[in-house]
């Protein structure tokens, strides 16, 4: 007999055991079903003998091809004895171990920003939620960015193409959480603000550090005698609760024309523990310096404070503006130097977290 034929006459087998598993009533009659099919001296065993027959190459596939017909068996019978069963009895014992679903889980960037939002809230901040498919206005020109102004450029903005509103202008898929600065502000009215806002941004951009859609989260703090200190502690503290004890930020001077002094946040490397070494003085291939870039920060510009109705001579405050998946990479024992596959919708990949 050649390999098809016994391919055909097994899967009529299986065809065969099904139906009649299916049309049985009784506890007893699926018993007798499963000796005649899956029992010591019953069909699938006798048909096993045919494996002499089948060429080297092909016995592994053969193999296979038993053990799903098996499988297919055996799960069905199962089944069915479960609801013969169920037929047969006018009770049921609620004690008895349920069948197990499969369980799914959070999405990392779902668990990253639960976790970012309690760290914040611990400190007293607000979380809240802006559009973002955003005006702009509130992207742009009340964070000091007039049109035309330069710095726009850098943000390579994704424009919605509709007609521009007369007061607020064009609209834009939100390039950071900025926005919700001024946005903040005008719902607050009066100082203390103390706003956490995450939300998507989106950019053309795409490389090992870089996604064109991702999150940010956004601190803005606002109060009479707010200063750098305050920007640098509330770092410091969310730093050492997500990354954990020991983990530092160092600011380093930039440029953002919505702050004023500015700066760009880097966290010590997890893995260096910010030395840029490992092992023998290597260098770390993680970080290569010993830090990593996550945000944006610097104290909130007078210009921006102005647009949002607050006094600055009176009132100061600090924001920041930090990456999700980029914080979320960076974690002890992660070791993802590549931030795209979180977004690549591989099961394998995602099951890790
Ligand atoms: C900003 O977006 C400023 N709005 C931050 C800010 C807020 C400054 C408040 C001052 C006050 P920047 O373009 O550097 O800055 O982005 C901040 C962080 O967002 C980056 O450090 C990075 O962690 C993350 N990020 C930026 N672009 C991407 C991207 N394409 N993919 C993933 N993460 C990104």
């Amino acid at each position: 007999m050649d390999y098809a034929e016994l391919r055909e006459i097994l899967l009529n087998l299986k065809n065969e055991a099904l139906a009649l598993i299916q049309d049985a009533k009784t506890e007893d009659e699926l018993d007798r079903l499963r000796v005649v099919y899956l029992g010591r001296q019953g069909k699938i065993n006798k048909f096993l003998k045919n494996i002499k027959t089948v060429s080297d190459s092909q016995k592994k596939e053969f193999g296979t091809l038993l053990n799903d017909t098996k499988t297919a068996i055996q799960e069905t019978l199962s089944a069915k004895m479960q609801s013969a069963v169920s037929t047969d009895i006018d009770w049921i014992d609620v004690t008895l171990p349920t069948k197990r679903l499969p369980m799914g889980h959070l999405h990392p960037v779902t668990q990253a920003i639960a976790e970012i939002t309690q760290i914040f809230e611990h400190m007293g901040f607000t979380r809240v939620r802006y559009p973002e498919v955003e005006w702009d206005w509130y992207a742009f020109e009340a964070l000091n960015m007039p049109k035309g102004h330069p710095a726009r450029d850098e943000w390579e903005t994704v424009f919605i193409d509709v007609p521009p509103d007369p007061k607020f202008g064009a609209m834009v898929l939100t390039p950071h959480t900025s926005n919700a600065q001024v946005r903040e502000m005008n719902r607050v009215g009066k100082p203390p603000i103390r706003m956490l806002n995450i939300a998507k941004c989106y950019r053309r951009q795409q490389d090992v550090t870089h996604t064109t859609m991702f999150h940010q989260f956004e601190g803005l703090v606002i109060d009479k005698s707010i200063t750098i200190q305050h920007l640098k502690g509330t770092l410091d503290y969310f730093s050492q609760n997500f990354y954990g004890v020991g983990t530092k930020s160092r600011l380093r001077p930039f440029h953002f024309q919505f702050t004023e002094p500015s700066f760009e946040v880097d966290f010590s490397c997890t893995i260096c523990q910010g030395t840029g070494f490992v092992n023998n003085k290597q260098r770390c291939r993680f970080c290569k310096s010993g830090w990593h870039e996550v945000a944006g920060a610097g104290m909130v510009h007078p210009a921006v404070l102005k647009a949002g109705g607050i006094n600055p001579l009176i009132y100061t405050g600090f924001a920041f503006g930090m990456g999700v998946e980029r914080a979320f990479t960076l974690k002890p024992g992660l070791k993802l130097d590549d931030i795209r596959p979180i977004y690549n919708n591989n099961l394998e990949f995602l099951e890790q977290f």
